[in-house]
């Protein structure tokens, strides 16, 4: 199969509305990372997803829908704490949980009876999501557990002969996926983090819990349990205050010629000041932003990728730290 990366325009709409329909997935951009969609009623269609990416199947997807969307018809309850969510940050990087009332296919979410659906604000998933005027239910659009794609040539340097159509929307803005928030229960509780943060949620619905996950749990979101985010090259992680150790083990390497580059935040590579950085830039949008690309830029030019996490770990900065430790596990 060839795989073709299109601008997002009448033409390309059609085409994938055509690919959809006939039960195939077409890989589209979002605010937070490219998604890779099939019809969530269709069940050969979303098994098919699961088979594109090797992605283990008792890990369930989220529903992609437009702004417009009825979200009634797909779940039996709306809490009132996530209609003011709703209102509030809707459309965006947010992913609510709620009891499903069993309309979409069941391979969507594995066999759970709770349903996870997303309304992204990135214009070009919009259009392709009102274009089609079905629930879109969308992984990642990477192999799993690789570092997840956020250009359209990120997707096609995964899935290259996998899928048939790409829609370009050039590189995504958020840079990590949505923040999942399970809304089953009396107050929300993230699953995990993301650019709409605790704080955020707690302002709105009140409070807001944290799921963390224990030794010997059964994960609530099973996405947890998994190796993710991971480069295709050697990776180490030191905290803020260790970076003399890891400028120290970044010598060494390279010394040895071994091609080990330093990715940190633009604070710390002022402070260490080596020749081969990646710099993830200065604020916390910035660093969720060019996470996931300077991992895929590292992957491609270092042998090893030496991370420093950021002095401050609050905020967006929690969804940053969870990718980032998972990526250097
Ligand atoms: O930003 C995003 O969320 C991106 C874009 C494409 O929208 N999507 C994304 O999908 O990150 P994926 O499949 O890589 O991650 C979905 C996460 C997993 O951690 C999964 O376990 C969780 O959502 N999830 C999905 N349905 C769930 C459910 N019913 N209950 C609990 N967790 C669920
Ligand atoms: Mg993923």
């Amino acid at each position: 199969m060839q795989t073709r990366i299109l601008a997002i325009d009448e033409n390309s709409l059609n085409l994938s509305k055509q690919i959809i329909l006939h039960g195939g997935a077409v890989a589209f951009p979002t605010e937070t990372v490219y998604g890779l969609g099939a019809n969530a009623f269709d069940t050969n269609a979303v098994e098919n997803v699961f088979k594109i990416k090797g992605r283990p199947n008792d890990n369930p997807l989220i529903v992609h829908v437009h702004k417009n969307y009825d979200i009634s018809t797909l779940v039996s309850y709306v809490p009132e704490y996530s209609k003011k969510l709703a209102k509030a940050y809707l459309p965006g990087p947010l992913t609510m949980v709620y009891k499903s009332c069993g309309k979409v296919s069941g391979a969507v979410s594995c066999g759970l009876d709770t349903l996870a659906i997303r309304i992204p604000s990135h214009e070009g998933a919009q259009k392709f999501l009102k274009h089609v005027n079905l629930p879109i239910a969308a992984p990642s659009a990477n192999i799993s557990k690789h570092v997840s794609p956020v250009t359209a040539e990120h997707v096609f340097s995964d899935l290259n002969g996998r899928i048939e159509v790409i829609l370009d929307g050039g590189k995504c803005e958020g840079g990590i996926e949505s923040t999942v928030l399970d809304c089953t229960g009396d107050i929300p509780v993230i699953l995990r983090s993301g650019l709409i943060t605790r704080e955020m949620i707690a302002k709105i619905a009140g409070e807001c819990g944290e799921y963390v996950l224990k030794d010997g749990e059964k994960a609530r979101s099973p996405g947890m349990k998994y190796k993710h985010y991971s480069p295709d090259c050697k990776t180490m992680l030191f905290n803020f205050d260790e970076r003399d150790k890891a400028v120290e083990e970044y010598s060494k390497f390279n010394n040895d010629g071994i091609s080990a580059y330093i990715l940190c935040d633009n604070k710390t590579a002022k402070l260490i000041n080596v020749e081969k950085i990646l710099n993830l830039g200065e604020t916390e949008c910035e660093i969720a932003s060019n996470l996931y690309f300077k991992l895929r830029e590292g992957e491609k030019k270092a042998q090893l990728i030496i991370a420093i996490a950021p002095e401050n770990q609050d905020g967006v900065m929690v969804g940053v730290m969870n990718r980032l430790t998972k990526a250097c596990k």
